[in-house]
């Protein structure tokens, strides 16, 4: 079965976001330099659910602050539908609003006295009137899952799941057209998580919303995203289809990272004689291809 979001169609006029070779380097105290981000191109197109992975301290973070202009690049640039958004006379206060970023800490994130204000906060900056921006954050924190208790507690005394739905809230009511999300779903059990990243699919479907998810989890950039991006040492070093992406097992796993368990399963059982294809990466197609095969040879 594949999965849904291929059936979205992409607009491909303009990409919503592309990047072209950034280059970014942090100064230490001790003055040396860390190269985080190099020479990385790519662009996005309206509409994509990307997720970006890569071992810890593959510059994944430090990419998405150069595209939302929280740092600016040592050389290379941004543009957001056609328009560089590091000259000097655009508007990135507002550009923060449009491509929205979920940072990896809530605590990074959250500021304000209780979560209703914090959560109004976004679009009371960008100039949306006082009952409109509560009736938003209103809106947008149920969405979020968060428990109606939770609206006047401050953001420092919810838990780390609690604290990181109220940083989302607080993104999405700025209606962003691009969410970038950091490592979301880190601190939450099970069922949050899925509940968490459902409810992030469902912003793409019924918003069109252009989504790039950081993951650790194989499993749910599997799931969730069709187009993966690899950062190994601040590198790009493969963006393709989920399916492309998980062929490439070696170079994966030499950047540090592994292939979802059930295309290491579907390869072992294909190697093993099982004539299963094994470019197949979630449970459900998984057993939907053992059981073609058992059906076909008559074992079942
Ligand atoms: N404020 C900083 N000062 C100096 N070096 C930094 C700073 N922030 C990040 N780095 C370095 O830049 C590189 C890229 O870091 P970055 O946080 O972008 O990686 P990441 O892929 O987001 O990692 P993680 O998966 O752990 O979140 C790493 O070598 C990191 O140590
Ligand atoms: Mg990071």
């Amino acid at each position: 079965m594949q999965k849904d979001n291929t059936l979205i169609e992409l607009n491909k006029d303009i990409p919503i976001l592309e990047a072209k070779h950034l280059v970014y380097e942090y100064r230490t105290a001790a003055a040396k330099l860390i190269r985080a981000v190099y020479d990385v191109s790519f662009n996005i197109w309206p509409g994509e659910f990307i997720g970006l992975i890569g071992h810890t301290g593959s510059g994944k973070s430090t990419l998405l602050q150069l595209l939302t202009a929280l740092e600016e690049p040592d050389s290379g640039t941004v543009y957001f539908k056609g328009q560089d958004i590091f000259e000097k006379k655009y508007d990135r206060k507002k550009l923060r609003g449009k491509v929205g970023l979920v940072f990896q800490y809530p605590e990074h994130q959250l500021f304000a006295e209780t979560v209703f204000a914090d959560v109004c906060f976004g679009p009371l900056n960008m100039g949306v009137d006082r009952k409109q921006a509560e009736l938003t954050a209103y809106d947008t924190i149920k969405k979020v899952g968060l428990e109606d208790e939770c609206f006047y507690k401050s953001p420092f005394d919810l838990s780390g799941g609690q604290k990181r739905r109220a940083a989302i809230a607080g993104v999405l009511a700025m209606k962003p057209e691009v969410l970038i999300l950091d490592e979301p779903t880190a601190g939450l059990d099970p069922k949050g998580r899925d509940d968490l990243l459902d409810m992030i699919a469902s912003l793409r479907e019924d918003a069109g919303m252009t989504i790039i998810l950081v993951s650790h989890s194989m499993e749910d950039v599997a799931r969730y995203a069709e187009r993966i991006m690899v950062m190994n040492k601040g590198k790009l070093l493969l963006d393709d289809t989920v399916s492309a992406v998980f062929m490439h097992q070696s170079e994966l796993k030499s950047a540090g990272l592994a292939v979802p368990e059930v295309m290491e399963i579907m390869t072992a059982l294909s190697s093993s004689g099982m004539p299963v294809r094994d470019d197949i990466f979630t449970t459900d197609d998984a057993a939907e291809e053992i059981l073609r095969v058992l059906r076909e040879y008559r074992v079942i």
